[in-house]
């Protein structure tokens, strides 16, 4: 197969190297699946420094989201849920190349109608999206949600949520573009959180003032978030990409009668996996019901595994929205 393979650390994006390599040899519980699209995701660039929380013993394949198709079902299963020949998208350690093993629990089926393309950058942001509004903060019909960094990964898989679930979306980002590609998902209202007083826009825009049900903040903005939620109103605390991890001093949270709410969906698989079908089920029905659709940055366009670099860098640069996805061709790659 090819493949970017790490044998030292780099210095970032620019340093990475596609090359000849044998392919992965999957263990009894993993498929081999060919790759035709890989997502980026920002953890990436923070593997193939070392600074991640999770560093495979050297050498090894970067990458992790992506989607194909099913070349070699698990040796040990009997009665795998995919077939050889089936679409199906997922995560594993080594989405940056043309083969990559992964485990059934990090594979689903590509939904109908779907893309590689479209399907490679569905496996963290939808179920994070879902699993946060819906499970943790129950967002229902006529509640007002509020979306920081609406036009990122999570944030344009929690517009489409929201709105599916009869919401009104009020979108933030940095850019006027990046508030047009919210509205284009479906955000009824965009405010640049530049503006100092955006969370006074904010409260503005909701029913005589009162504030948002919801806040959706993957950026670390829960504190001047406290200045626009309404009594009784839910802070879902999704991540940090401002960099920095906020302190809250708590009358806030007493005064308001508000919850904080926490949400780390990868760790679902360890505390509380009976939750992963559920979310899933709900994800592909609003798929089904043309409620939920793929969102690819298609500003530019990256083919090859010679453009991950290039992909990578341009997620960084924070001038991307959605997921960044490169198309992965296949040589002979698809046939055993
Ligand atoms: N809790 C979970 O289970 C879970 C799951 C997935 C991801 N996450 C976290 O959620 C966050 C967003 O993930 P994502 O995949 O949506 O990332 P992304 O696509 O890169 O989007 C991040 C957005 O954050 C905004 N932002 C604000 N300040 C920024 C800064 N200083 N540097 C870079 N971006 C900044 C940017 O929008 P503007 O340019 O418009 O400001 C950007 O679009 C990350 O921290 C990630 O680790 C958490």
């Amino acid at each position: 197969m090819r493949g970017i393979q790490i044998k030292e650390y780099v210095k970032g994006p620019q340093d990475l190297v596609v090359s000849d390599l044998p392919d992965p040899t999957p263990a009894k519980d993993q498929y081999l699946i060919a790759i035709h699209a890989s997502a980026t995701n920002f953890f990436d660039l923070l593997q193939i420094r070392g600074k991640y929380q999770h560093q495979p013993p050297l050498p090894w394949v970067s990458g992790s989201e992506f989607a194909g198709v099913v070349l070699r079902t698990p040796s040990a299963n009997s009665n795998p849920k995919f077939k050889v020949g089936d679409k199906v998208f997922g995560a594993s350690q080594g989405g940056y190349a043309t083969k990559v093993a992964a485990k059934e629990e990090g594979l689903r089926p590509v939904p109908r109608g779907w893309s590689f393309f479209e399907a490679a950058g569905l496996f963290v942001t939808a179920p994070t999206s879902y699993g946060a509004l819906v499970t943790r903060a129950g967002v229902k019909e006529g509640d007002v949600v509020l979306v920081h960094a609406a036009a990122g990964g999570v944030g344009l898989a929690a517009v489409q949520i929201a709105k599916a679930f009869g919401a009104t979306v009020i979108a933030t980002a940095g850019t006027k573009h990046k508030l047009d590609v919210a509205k284009s998902f479906g955000a009824d209202h965009g405010i640049n959180y530049n503006d100092k007083d955006w969370p006074q826009q904010v409260k503005k825009l909701t029913p005589n003032g009162r504030g948002v049900d919801i806040v959706y903040d993957p950026v670390g903005l829960i504190d001047l978030s406290t200045k626009c939620i309404r009594w009784n109103g839910r802070l879902l605390v999704i991540g940090f990409a401002a960099g920095n991890i906020e302190k809250l001093a708590l009358n806030k949270v007493l005064l308001k009668n508000i919850s904080i709410v926490g949400l780390h969906w990868g760790a679902y698989t360890i505390n509380e996996p009976e939750m992963i079908g559920p979310v899933w089920d709900g994800i592909f029905k609003l798929i089904d019901e043309g409620k939920f659709r793929g969102t690819v940055f298609t500003d530019k366009e990256f083919v090859g595994l010679e453009s991950v670099g290039e992909a990578l860098q341009s997620l960084g640069s924070r001038g991307t929205w959605g997921k960044v996805v490169v198309k992965v061709p296949q040589g002979n790659e698809s046939k055993l």
